[in-house]
């Protein structure tokens, strides 16, 4: 497959072929992403929850991200790598957050980064862009400010909370961003904030009005245990965590049972050798 560059998702995107985007936390998660044909591969801040078993995203930090870009980006070879820059790496100052995006360019060796945020992001974003670094938006629901927002809550659903989500969605376009996340927002508002940009946008319970659309790897495998919560956008395509399940209990009875290892899971010894050694 071909390397997905900037220039190659923006001819996917003036084709009107919808763009894919899936997260992976680690080498293996990357591996599968890339050999499915994922156009990004997104190291989203969400492995707090998924990987790390964190309460919310707040916890983690660039450190934390920057190995785990740096692991997946071992694997993902022609998928566009994002690395998700976590809260508190990029508010205080433009320059901050360019220093933090350029160590997840450096050390995390992701090709962009994603920061969540609009109208009052601009200057950050246009300060990295203009350096060079590509930058995803994240507008509508943005998870790392979950506290200011009262939780999970889905946004637009006012028309004073629709042209918010707009004009957010205008100004991380205008500073630059290559492409925006559109997080919690009802399809018909997703749809209309999709026409009256003239860049991608990759929507994630938005609806199938976005030019691409995002989900979180372990949701949509079926990676965790019944009963976990997913959030209602969710299709779970798999059950990744009953048939890991299944393959460990299958190894604790046979190695309880001394079924395994059979022969052909041993190595040999010559009879000579054996009898050298048992004499
Ligand atoms: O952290 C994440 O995984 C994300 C995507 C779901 C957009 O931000
Ligand atoms: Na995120």
């Amino acid at each position: 497959r071909k390397k997905v560059t900037i220039n190659s998702l923006r001819s996917l995107y003036k084709k009107g072929e919808p763009i894919t985007v899936l997260t992976a936390h680690d080498f293996p998660s990357a591996h599968v992403a890339e050999a499915a044909g994922m156009e990004i591969i997104l190291v989203g801040d969400s492995l707090a929850m998924v990987a790390l078993g964190m309460e919310d995203t707040s916890e983690v930090l660039v450190e934390e991200m920057l190995l785990h870009c740096r692991s997946v980006s071992r694997a993902a070879k022609s998928a566009f790598t994002v690395g998700d820059m976590p809260m508190g790496s990029y508010e205080i100052a433009p320059e901050q957050a360019l220093e933090t995006a350029i160590r997840f360019v450096k050390e995390g060796r992701v090709q962009g980064i994603k920061l969540e945020g609009g109208i009052e992001m601009a200057p950050t974003i246009k300060k990295i862009t203009s350096a060079g670094i590509p930058v995803l938006g994240h507008v509508g629901l943005t998870p790392q400010r979950q506290n200011a927002l009262g939780g999970f809550r889905v946004q637009g659903k006012t028309s004073a909370g629709a042209l918010k989500v707009l004009e957010d969605a205008l100004a991380v376009q205008e500073a630059g961003c290559f492409a925006t996340v559109l997080e919690a927002v009802p399809q018909e508002v997703a749809t209309l904030v999709t026409k009256k940009l003239s860049i991608p946008t990759i929507g994630i319970g938005a609806g199938n009005g976005c030019s691409g659309q995002v989900l979180v790897q372990v949701d949509m495998t079926g990676n965790f245990p019944p009963g976990r919560f997913i959030p209602k956008f969710v299709k779970k395509y798999g059950d990744v965590w009953s048939e890991s399940l299944r393959a460990i209990e299958a190894y604790r009875d046979e190695t309880k049972s001394r079924a395994y290892p059979a022969p052909e899971h041993t190595y040999p010894i010559s009879k000579e050798e054996l009898a050298e050694f048992e004499r």
